[in-house]
C-alpha cells in the first residue's frame, strides 16, 4: 500500500530530527562537556539567525570494512551549507565531533569539495569549522583521495575566495593541512591543536616527551610556529572574531573598492601624534598607537599579533575605506626585519593584493636583524619574500615613513621605487644607507685613525652630527621625487583618507606569465 502524503512528510521529519542528533546525546554531552559546541551549534552562533541552509544532510558513506556498514550517520559527520553574515554570503563545512571523532571518509569529503565547489564558482568565502581526528580509518586510501581532492580546491580557490578555518577540537594528520592552505586561521585556547603527529608519535620516532598543548595546542601556533592568525579564549570569541574578520573581506577577487561612509570624520585631527615620534631615533614608540590614532572608529583587527611581533600586519578603515596594515613596531627587536616578520608580513601583504584591499604601510625600520641564525635559517630567503610580494602588489599602496628607514628595509618596505603609489614622511624621517654611528665608522675610517680618547669622542661626534644633519631627514628624498610630501603627523589620518579616495579605481596590469616564482 502506498505511503500517503502525511506519512512521507513525518518520514521527513523524522531523518530531519535524526540528523540533528549526529553521534548521538551521549557524545554531544562529552563534546559540551569539554567547553565544546556541536558542529551545528557552531554553524547557527556564527551565522546571521535563520539565514543556514543545509546541503546534502542524508548523505551516507559506503564503507563495509571493520564493520562500518552497521554504523550509519546521517550526513556522514560533517555539516555543509550556505548562509550569511552580517548579511554577506557565505559558504561552509562543520565537522561533527560526535561522528567517528570527525574523522573524514570519502562521502564526507565530497560533501566538502561540492560546497567549496559553489563557493568557488559563486564568489563567496569560505568558512571551514575544524573538529576532526584526520583520515577516517576504516576507509584507507578513500580517505586519503578525499582530502587530496580538498587539498587540491584549496588551491584553487586560493586568490579567489577568501578562505577561513576555525578550529575547534583536535585536528590531526589531513585535518591540518587543508586549514594550512586556507587564509586564515583561528584556534581556541585550550580545545583546539593542531599537528602532523600526535604526542605519543612525536615520543616514539624522536624520544621527546611535549604535551598535546606545547606540542599544538593555540598557543604554541599563534605565538611560536606562525601557523595561525587568531587567538581566541573560547568557542563564542572565536565565532564573534570570524565574523568581525569576514566584515573586512570583499567576497572574492576582482571587486572593487568601496567606501563605507561611518561616523568618523576624515578631517578628524591626530593631535596625539604631533610630538609622538621621539626625537631621540634611538627610543622605541609603540606603532600600534599611531595605527589606532589614524583608523576609523579606532576600529583595527590585528592578525598574528603574537607572532612576530616586530611587524604589525591587520585590517582596518580609513575615511571608509578597509586597508591592510603593514608596520614595523619599533618598540620590539627595534622594529626589524628578521625571517619571522617577513614571511608574516609577505603572506599579509599578498592576501591584500589578491583581493583588491589596499596596502598602507608604516615604516620604521633600523634594517634586517644581522648575525648567524639569521643568515644560517635564510634571511636573504625569507626577506626576499616580502620584497617580491610588495613589488608584484597591483592595488593601491601608500606609504609613510615615521622614523628610520634604512638601507635595503627602505627599498623593501613599499618604496617608490618598487611601485607604492603614494609615498609620505613625517619631518622625523629619516632616510638613509644605514645610522650614523655605523655609517661613520666605516667612511670617515681614516679620519678617525690614530685617535684616542676625548680626541677621539669629540671627532666622531662631529661627523655623527654632520652625518644626521646631512642624511637624518626626508628632504634628500623628497629632493628626488622619492618621497611625495613631507605631513604633517596630526594630518595623517585626513592624508591617507584623501589620498586613498584618488587611488580608489587604480588599474595596473603586469606582464602576461603563467605564475611568478617567489623565493619559498
Ligand atoms: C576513525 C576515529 C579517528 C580516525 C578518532 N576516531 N579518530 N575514527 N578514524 N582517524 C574515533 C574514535 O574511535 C572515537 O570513536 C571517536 O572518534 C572519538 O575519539 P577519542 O579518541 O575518544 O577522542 P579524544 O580522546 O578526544 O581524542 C581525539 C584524537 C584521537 C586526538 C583526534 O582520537 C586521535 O589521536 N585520533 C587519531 C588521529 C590520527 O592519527 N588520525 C589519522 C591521521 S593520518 P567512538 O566510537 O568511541 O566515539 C591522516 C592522513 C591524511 O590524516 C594525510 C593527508 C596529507
Amino acid at each position: 500500500m502506498a505511503f500517503t502524503n502525511e506519512e512521507k512528510r513525518s518520514y521527513l521529519q523524522e531523518q530531519n530530527q535524526q540528523a540533528r542528533l549526529g553521534g548521538g546525546e551521549a557524545r554531544i554531552k562529552r563534546q559540551h562537556d569539554q567547553g565544546k559546541y556541536t558542529a551545528l551549534e557552531r554553524i547557527e552562533k556564527l551565522l546571521d539567525p535563520n539565514s543556514f541552509i543545509e546541503f546534502d544532510k542524508f548523505v551516507k558513506h559506503n564503507c563495509t570494512s571493520f564493520g562500518m556498514e552497521k554504523t550509519q550517520y546521517l550526513g556522514d559527520g560533517v555539516i555543509t551549507g550556505i548562509g550569511k553574515i552580517n548579511g554577506k554570503q557565505v559558504a561552509l563545512f562543520s565537522q561533527d565531533f560526535t561522528c567517528w571523532g570527525g574523522a573524514l571518509g570519502m562521502a564526507y569529503a565530497k560533501k566538502i569539495c561540492k560546497i567549496m565547489d559553489f563557493a568557488i564558482e559563486n564568489k563567496i568565502p569560505v568558512i571551514g569549522i575544524n573538529d576532526s581526528g584526520g583520515a577516517r580509518i576504516q576507509e584507507g586510501v578513500e580517505s586519503l583521495a578525499g582530502y587530496a581532492e580538498i587539498f587540491h580546491r584549496n588551491v584553487q580557490a586560493s586568490g579567489v575566495i577568501p578562505q577561513i578555518s576555525l578550529i575547534m577540537g583536535p585536528c590531526a594528520g589531513g585535518a591540518v593541512y587543508s586549514p594550512a592552505m586556507t587564509d586564515f586561521i583561528f584556534m581556541v585556547d585550550k580545545t583546539s591543536y593542531m599537528f602532523v603527529t600526535g604526542p605519543e608519535v612525536v615520543k616514539t620516532v624522536t624520544h621527546e616527551e611535549v604535551t598535546k598543548d606545547e606540542l599544538g595546542g593555540a598557543s604554541t601556533h599563534n605565538e611560536k610556529s606562525g601557523v595561525a592568525h587568531f587567538l581566541c579564549s573560547d568557542e563564542d570569541d572565536c565565532l564573534e572574531r570570524a565574523r568581525e574578520l569576514l566584515s573586512f573581506l570583499p567576497s572574492g577577487n576582482f571587486t572593487k573598492i568601496t567606501q563605507e561612509k561611518n561616523n568618523d570624520s576624515i578631517n578628524r585631527e591626530n593631535s596625539k601624534l604631533k610630538d609622538f615620534v621621539p626625537v631621540n631615533s634611538k627610543k622605541p614608540y609603540d606603532m600600534k598607537e599611531i595605527i589606532m590614532e589614524i583608523v576609523d572608529n579606532n576600529h583595527f583587527l590585528e592578525s598574528q599579533k603574537d607572532f612576530a611581533k616586530n611587524i604589525i600586519c591587520g585590517f582596518a578603515r580609513v575615511g571608509g575605506y578597509k586597508v591592510g596594515i603593514v608596520a614595523n613596531q619599533p618598540a620590539i627587536l627595534a622594529g626589524c626585519l628578521d625571517i619571522d616578520s617577513s614571511t608574516k608580513a609577505a603572506r599579509f601583504v599578498r592576501f591584500c593584493d589578491a583581493f583588491n584591499i589596499p596596502l598602507l604601510t608604516l615604516v620604521d625600520v633600523p634594517g634586517f636583524l644581522p648575525g648567524t641564525t639569521q643568515e644560517y635559517g635564510g634571511i636573504i630567503r625569507h626577506g626576499a619574500k616580502l620584497l617580491y610580494a610588495f613589488s608584484e602588489a597591483t592595488v593601491p599602496m601608500i606609504t609613510l615613513i615615521t622614523r628610520k628607514a634604512y638601507g635595503g628595509a627602505y627599498d623593501v618596505m613599499a618604496s617608490k621605487h618598487i611601485d607604492a603609489d603614494i609615498n609620505l614622511a613625517y619631518p622625523t624621517g629619516e632616510i638613509a644607507v644605514m645610522g650614523a654611528d655605523g655609517a661613520v665608522n666605516i667612511i670617515f675610517r681614516n679620519e678617525l685613525k690614530g685617535l684616542e680618547g676625548d680626541a677621539f669622542d669629540k671627532k666622531k661626534a662631529e661627523l655623527v652630527e654632520n652625518y644626521e644633519k646631512e642624511f637624518a631627514n626626508p628632504y634628500k628624498a623628497a629632493a628626488l621625487g622619492y618621497v611625495d610630501e613631507v605631513i604633517y603627523p596630526e594630518q595623517t589620518r585626513t592624508k591617507i583618507a584623501q589620498y586613498l579616495d584618488f587611488l580608489k579605481n587604480k588599474d595596473v596590469q603586469r606582464p602576461n606569465r603563467k605564475h611568478g616564482n617567489i623565493p619559498l
